[in-house]
């Protein structure tokens, strides 16, 4: 009789939010960027007595063989780029361990984050299937690996991305990141510090519910920055001054020079063309709900923008945002 395979493996990995700093950092300056536990993508690997990788999605009504999806697939891509940083075939079978006979495995990815919003659905997909499956595969890849090979499926669906996403989303930590020195968007990783928050402080984000691929606002940000860089690089530098400042301010547990410091950064983003009416919309309730700063997250225009508030107000400001036309808020402890 046919022993069946004794393995399966499964992982989880949170969205994120950037509290300072998008897209100056595909320009090499600095972001702060923190984890969001509320939400999270989950990948179980599973064996199967049958050869072949079989892959269920059930949010994108996805079931399929491995084999039968395009190669940039972004769930194919992250798949067969962990085969292949493990040096094994893609084709099965799969021999696994202790005498458990061999044959192939099913992949079963969900996700609790919003795509296309900033949260960093995508990154959170691949950092949960890539320790799955390589774990599954008995060779549980370390972080560094684990983030790169992240980074690699982003540069397919994001174009430059600074790989600030695929960081903050492996480590699960608050960070301090900075793209390596090349032309922008071109090179790969960048400089990791995670940073103390001296005291915790409380963030509500909005969704405008409007899907917004990021690779479509770091292109109209590179179509500004390649008409007049002066002007733009001095944009950026403002932005790095705000990050370095904030960070001090989180490390110190000063909380409330945050608050001006997110609507400075939120009117750079703006001159920058990236937000739009309806993320307006929400930093403007956010404040008139007492807010005490408020800015878009992520790529902008459209998707998330987060609120800096005191824990008593939480709640109020995350009423006004639904009734100024959120989805679901989240209201988060940074710590
Ligand atoms: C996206 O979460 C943040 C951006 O700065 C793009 C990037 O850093 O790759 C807009």
């Amino acid at each position: 009789m046919e022993r069946r395979p004794p393995h399966a493996s499964r992982s989880s990995a949170p969205g994120k939010i950037i509290l300072f700093g998008e897209h100056a950092v595909v320009y090499g300056r600095p972001a702060l960027a923190v984890p969001v536990t509320q939400v999270q993508a989950t990948a179980t690997v599973s064996a199967t007595s049958r050869t072949g990788i079989w892959i269920e999605a059930p949010e994108i009504g996805l079931a399929s063989e491995l084999s039968r999806l395009a190669p940039f697939h972004p769930l194919a891509a992250v798949i067969n780029r962990v085969f292949s940083a493990l040096l094994l075939p893609v084709s099965p079978p799969i021999f696994f361990e202790n005498g458990g006979g061999s044959g192939g495995a099913t992949i079963h990815v969900s996700s609790t984050i919003p795509v296309a919003s900033g949260l960093g659905s995508g990154a959170a997909v691949s950092v949960a299937i890539i320790r799955a499956l390589s774990a599954f595969l008995g060779q549980p890849l370390p972080d560094e690996c684990v983030s790169a090979l992240a980074y690699e499926v982003e540069k397919l669906h994001h174009g430059t991305p600074s790989g600030i996403d695929n960081t903050v989303i492996t480590y699960a930590k608050p960070v301090y990141f900075v793209k390596f020195p090349s032309p922008p968007g071109s090179g790969d990783g960048g400089e990791v510090q995670t940073f103390r928050v001296g005291v915790p402080f409380t963030i509500v984000i909005g969704d405008t519910g409007l899907s917004a691929p990021t690779k479509e606002s770091v292109s109209d940000v590179h179509e500004l920055w390649e008409a007049d860089q002066p002007r733009w690089e001095k944009v950026f530098d403002e932005v790095g001054d705000i990050v370095q400042k904030a960070r001090c301010a989180i490390e110190t547990g000063n909380i409330p020079t945050l608050g001006p410091l997110m609507d400075k950064n939120h009117k750079l983003l703006q001159e920058m063309t990236v937000s739009c009416p309806e993320l307006d919309r929400l930093v403007e309730a956010a404040h008139k709900s007492g807010a005490l700063g408020a800015k878009l997250s992520g790529g902008g225009h459209g998707g998330n923008m987060i609120a800096l508030v005191e824990n008593e107000k939480a709640s109020a400001v995350a009423e006004a945002l639904m009734d100024a036309g959120s989805k679901r808020p989240i209201i988060t402890q940074i710590r």
